[in-house]
């Protein structure tokens, strides 16, 4: 059973009309954490039992002394996340999960992220980057305004493409061009994803068609978070054989030419 820690909140700032970060004192936790892995935080303040489900948030950053999360305000949950004002403290389980993987050998890594998806795909960035791995970037949001929270992602990235409802630019087929330009000119080793089923389908396509390796970071939904309720489970392939799997054990990252996108 992972622990349970009590961490001060730093700062708990609105970004744009959707998306907050927050940072908090990650002294106190041992454990490594890893980009992809989550932390099932808890809300509800102390003595509150609303809203009563822990909630999973992936890491965006993570510092030597501080963890930060990038999070979008959707209901309950997250409504009260913002409330937490700096010198807070906040209950979190974690660091979970299955991170992303770099295979040994690679120089340049392809992200696709979508909406909140980009917060998971900004913390394997920052560890590509400090590896001298070169990192490209492709950022998919319903508007520009949305984009705004993935500004810090550019300190990691060689180039980052943005394709935005708003400008319609994030149809799949201009996605899958962009993409494959991409893969072509700087011959990019590996491709990870997360945040779009329609793009994760795109990317497990290119991969197959490219030949390279590939990675998508699955935002199921979760109850417990700790291999108990079922309510996390997915589809993955092995041997040509489909195994329903708890995304919260075994996941939330696969190997993207395993899952079933139903
Ligand atoms: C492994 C994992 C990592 C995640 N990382 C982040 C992150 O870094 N930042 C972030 O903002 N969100 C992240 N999410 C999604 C986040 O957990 C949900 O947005 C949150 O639980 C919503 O809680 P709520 O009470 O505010 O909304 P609820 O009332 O529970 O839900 C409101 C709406 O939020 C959406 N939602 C709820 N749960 C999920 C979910 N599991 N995945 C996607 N959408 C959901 C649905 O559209 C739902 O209608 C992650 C989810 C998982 C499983
Ligand atoms: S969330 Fe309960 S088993 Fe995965």
């Amino acid at each position: 059973m992972k622990a349970t820690s009590n961490l001060k909140v730093l700062s708990n700032k609105q970004l744009s009309r959707r998306y907050w970060h927050m940072a908090m004192d990650s002294s106190s936790i041992d454990e490594k954490i890893e980009p992809g892995q989550f932390f099932n935080i808890q809300s509800a303040d102390n003595g509150s039992y609303t809203p009563l489900l822990r909630r999973p948030f992936s890491t965006f950053r993570i510092n030597e002394n501080s963890l930060e999360f990038l999070y979008k305000v959707e209901g309950p949950g997250t409504a009260k996340l913002s409330e937490y004002t700096p010198g807070d403290y906040i209950n979190l389980l974690g660091p979970q999960g299955v991170p992303f993987s770099i295979k040994e050998g690679t120089d340049k890594i392809l992200l696709l992220g979508r909406g909140v998806g980009i917060a998971t795909l900004a913390a394997l960035a920052q560890k590509a980057f400090n590896q001298g791995i070169q990192v490209y970037a492709v950022l998919s949001a319903r508007s520009h305004d949305d984009l705004l929270a993935a500004e810090a992602l550019k300190d990691y990235c060689t180039e980052v493409v943005h394709v935005t409802e708003e400008e319609q630019t994030s149809g799949v087929d201009n996605v899958r061009e962009i993409m494959n330009n991409l893969i072509t000119f700087y011959q990019i080793d590996a491709a990870y994803t997360c945040g779009s089923r329609r793009l994760s389908v795109l990317l497990q396509n290119i991969i197959k068609e490219r030949n390279i390796d590939g990675e998508v970071a699955l935002e199921e939904y979760m109850a417990c978070g700790v291999g108990v309720c079922y309510s996390c489970v997915c589809d993955v392939v092995r041997n040509n054989t489909v195994y329903s799997v708890k995304s919260c054990e075994e996941g939330p990252v696969f190997p993207i030419d395993e899952v079933v996108f139903a």
